[in-house]
């Protein structure tokens, strides 16, 4: 949707796992940009949005294999300026007679250091000491620049890292100036937006009311269900749509049995007192637990929730007359890693149960009005909704709840021991002020059971996990550096306070190259 009080910037995807953190980062810059995968690009697309600038985003294919992903040529008609980002770098190289090589020598993966070459308003204040560290992902790269091109930064296996013809304004790097890994990305970026003279005016404010005239315009005058789960996501998501389209909407909480202690009265009781929104709540915990019970592959769980959900929806929906939308509280690291943003290339890493589309036998469309904001924009979105502080600053929780903290096999007696676990690990967190500091805390149990020694027998209990971690937008993530002491206390009362554990471990694996929930 073209927006005329804003400069459009246009993001061509290839398909790479970070392409939405190009977008947050322009957004950062209060740039407004909208992504589209290649294939859909062509003169009707730029015809209606007018890009002030065009972005080509990495991808997972190779420029070298027949029938792999191009940019449309309108691209380099248009006279506006271009960034080539890693794929983006080479399909522009292959595309305006320069050379891409693979094989030995032509992959760097992770950290690598870019030294300074040339000068170019593209670079300035970038290079503070002659060699800046930059985050490469690559197996292909660049072997000849097109002409035109010249060399402003090059690594050792990246002889063309940055390159540009200041002439066309096309400009191309081979690492991910987008992540955090590539700690001054950012400046690369506003040079970029000062060369193409984009107007930096875009707020979370701007957001709301797009999105709120979007939201109008897809649900005309019928209705949509929401479904909530008491978390951030699904919460603003529904305060957002009920501004839109009032009492259109109607909330659906669905209690699946695998929420965390306490929590399905809490949510009830905070959106009751808070909000004038139809909320039912559904109690569905057996039909649920009686699928689940047993199951012990991850997938399978997911899928088998997500299922579960569209059923238990479709028997809400049939209740509301004229319900044709179902609204969910899907965020961007949702997608990426479960199916391709808007239908472009990516790689799937778990089937998130609130993604991936409905059975059209249901009938229902999906209204995801936060499927392009990562987490912490969710938030910002939040507080210009007026929420609770104390709901924005939740912690996040997955939609298929306890089953992906329980590897193996679930049980009823499993999510009883790990809810019990899971509270007292929280209680400690927040006894010790460190809610706020964590992005994420929670307890797994494990399919192990081990020996102990308590008084002066010997037990035969589960083990759990406990995983606090760090992070900015849930894509990548650090574990929480707790005190021995924190951890030692926490793991006495977790063996004292619930029975079924007796030995706590505390997991120290970052993402990458782990997730942050165990399946
Ligand atoms: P992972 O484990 O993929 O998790 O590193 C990243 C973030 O996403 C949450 N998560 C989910 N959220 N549905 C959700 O709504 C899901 O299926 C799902 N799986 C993981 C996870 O808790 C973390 O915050």
């Amino acid at each position: 949707m073209k927006n005329n009080s804003y400069d459009c910037l246009l993001i061509v995807d290839f398909g790479s796992q970070v392409t939405q953190l190009i977008a947050r980062r322009l957004r950062e810059l209060r740039v407004y940009c909208e992504i589209h995968p290649y294939q859909n690009v062509n003169e009707h697309l730029v015809g209606q949005l007018s890009p002030k600038a065009i972005v080509l985003s990495g991808g997972p294919d190779s420029v070298t294999r027949d029938g792999s992903p191009r940019a449309h040529p309108i691209i380099f008609e248009l006279g506006v300026p271009l960034l080539g980002i890693c794929y983006g770098q080479q399909v522009m190289m292959h595309q305006l007679g320069g050379e891409v090589k693979s094989g030995i020598g032509t992959a760097e993966f992770g950290k690598a250091f870019v030294e300074s070459k040339n000068l170019s308003d593209f670079i300035k204040g970038w290079f503070v000491d002659q060699k800046e560290q930059v985050w490469m992902s690559h197996g292909d790269h660049v072997s000849s620049i097109a002409p035109g091109f010249e060399v402003f930064g090059f690594s050792p296996n990246a002889p063309y890292a940055i390159i540009g013809d200041t002439k066309r304004h096309f400009y191309a790097v081979q690492f991910h100036p987008e992540v955090h890994h590539t700690p001054n990305g950012r400046t690369l970026f506003e040079n970029f937006i000062s060369i193409a003279n984009i107007n930096q005016n875009w707020t979370m404010e701007a957001y709301r009311e797009i999105a709120i005239k979007k939201i109008r315009e897809k649900v005309g005058s019928k209705r949509v269900i929401c479904g909530l789960s008491g978390g951030v996501d699904s919460s603003v998501a529904a305060v957002l749509i009920h501004e839109a389209i009032g009492d259109q909407l109607t909330c659906v909480f669905v209690d699946h049995g695998l929420l965390r202690q306490g929590e399905a009265e809490e949510v009830v009781t905070m959106f009751r007192e808070n909000y004038n929104i139809p909320l039912i709540h559904a109690d569905e915990s057996g039909l649920f637990l009686d699928n689940l019970e047993g199951q012990s592959d991850p997938e399978t769980k997911r899928k088998t929730i997500g299922r579960l959900f569209v059923d238990v929806f479709q028997k809400y929906a049939n209740g509301i007359e004229n319900a044709d939308f179902l609204a969910q509280g899907t965020l961007y690291p949702d997608v990426i890693e479960s199916v391709s943003f808007k239908g472009g290339p990516s790689v799937t890493i778990k089937s998130h149960h609130n993604v991936g589309g409905l059975p059209e036998k249901m009938g229902l469309k999906l209204l995801e009005p936060l499927r392009e904001l990562f987490k912490d924009e969710v938030r910002a979105l939040g507080r210009e909704l007026k929420l609770p502080e104390n709901f924005i600053n939740r912690h996040p929780f997955p939609g298929p709840g306890l089953a992906i903290r329980c590897p193996g096999k679930i049980t009823r007696h499993k999510l009883e021991i790990l809810r019990k676990a899971d509270a007292v690990y929280i209680d400690q967190i927040r006894k010790h002020g460190l809610y706020n500091e964590i992005w994420q805390a929670f307890v797994a149990i494990l399919p192990v059971r081990t020996v102990g020694v308590m008084g002066d027998g010997r037990t035969y209990d589960y083990a759990c996990i406990l995983r606090a971690v760090t992070s900015v937008d849930g894509m990548t993530a650090d574990y929480y550096p707790f005190s021995h002491k924190f951890l030692s206390e926490t793991a006495t009362r977790l063996i004292n306070e619930v029975e079924g554990i007796n030995r706590v471990t505390y997991d120290i694996t970052s993402k990458p190259p782990g997730t942050i929930e165990w399946e």
